[in-house]
């Protein structure tokens, strides 16, 4: 059987940042409320000119260096974005170009907003089971500082930009255990951005719309629900989970997860004090992250979960 591994991971933040200082400027809030609600101390801002896309293909090239791949090699891109640089074309054909990739492989972004790129990560690791891929970049990319409400202090200070990557490939060996995608389309009303191509959008683009609270628990409760049916699935136990690696939204929605795992905060790897809510980056840049500084090693067991807007939400198990 042809399994998926993940051979490389990559990550690219933007230099500028927006502290909760700078949010205190802008909306009545607080540091101290910032921090206490959400864990989120600074958040990176894509420059002018900066699109997702830019950000995409630096993780990109993190992900295939890592890997030692040459991105000739790749004959699969999947962009999960939310905040793609145009309606078309996709943002995964962009990636391909910038990246000099003229090999014709496919190429196509998945919008499942926050759970992107477990989205994401789930369609590339079917593609190489089913023998109609080798080598598959899996790239988690936004810039939602884009779509955000300055005015709106109720979500603006969670939404940060950023991208993170993995190279998959076609190996003997496990990686992508299992993965466990769901979605509910009747929660519209609770998180959306107000317009698009279709519906048409205010003058000033389309901005993200959230009922936090409501949103808030119903994260929570779900996590818990797609926890237990991951390791149900696997026959695992709890104790056979090394890390936790999630969507970063809210420390204390992460924070109840973990404990749902029975997990210290200790396996669990957390950005979001740095990184803010990056939506479909934030799982690839908080596995690059503990990667990189040598927290997660081969061989081990990795849990990714992620809810967001849709309803979507999804989990991953993967052995590193
Ligand atoms: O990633 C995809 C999915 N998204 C999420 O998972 C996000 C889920 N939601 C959240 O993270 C949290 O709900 C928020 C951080 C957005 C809000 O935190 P909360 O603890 O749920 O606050 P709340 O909306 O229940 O508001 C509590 C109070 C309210 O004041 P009153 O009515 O009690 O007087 C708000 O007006 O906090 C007030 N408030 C603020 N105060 C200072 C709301 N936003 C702020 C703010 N600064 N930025």
């Amino acid at each position: 059987m042809t399994h998926a591994r993940v051979v490389g991971t990559g990550s690219y933040l933007p230099s500028g940042l927006l502290t909760n200082a700078d949010l205190e400027k802008l909306v009545d809030t607080t540091d101290q409320w910032i921090v206490e609600r959400t864990g989120i101390r600074e958040r990176h801002v894509a420059a002018q000119g900066e699109l997702t896309s830019d950000l995409a293909a630096h993780a990109a090239r993190r992900a295939l260096d890592a890997a030692g791949v040459v991105p000739a090699s790749v004959d699969l891109i999947v962009v999960a974005t939310t905040t793609p640089d145009r309606v078309f074309p996709g943002t995964a054909c962009i990636v391909q170009a910038k990246l000099g990739i003229a090999n014709a492989c496919a190429a196509f972004d998945i919008q499942a907003v926050c759970s992107g790129f477990i989205y994401a990560l789930a369609t590339a690791t079917n593609f190489i089971k089913a023998r109609q891929a080798r080598t598959a970049l899996v790239i988690g990319a936004e810039t939602l500082t884009r779509i955000t409400d300055y005015g709106d202090r109720g979500n603006c200070i969670l939404w940060g930009d950023g991208a993170g990557a993995v190279v998959l490939a076609a190996s003997d060996a496990p990686g992508v255990i299992s993965t466990h995608l769901h979605a509910d389309g009747r929660y519209e009303a609770l998180l959306y951005t107000d317009g698009g191509p279709s519906s048409g959008s205010p003058d000033a683009g389309p901005k993200v719309r959230m009922q936090g609270n409501a949103v808030f628990k119903m994260a929570v409760n779900t996590l818990d629900a797609i926890v237990d049916e991951t390791l149900a699935a696997n026959g695992l136990a709890k104790t056979d989970v090394d890390w936790l690696v999630p969507h970063q939204a809210n420390i204390r929605i992460i924070q109840a997860t973990a404990k749902k795992l029975g997990m210290g905060m200790e396996r669990v790897v957390l950005t979001v004090d740095r990184h803010g809510n990056t939506s479909a980056a934030s799982i690839p840049l908080a596995l690059d992250t503990a990667v990189r500084d040598g927290r997660i090693r081969p061989g081990q067991t990795l849990l990714m979960e992620a809810f967001g807007g849709g309803f979507t939400w999804g989990s991953a198990l993967v052995r590193y």
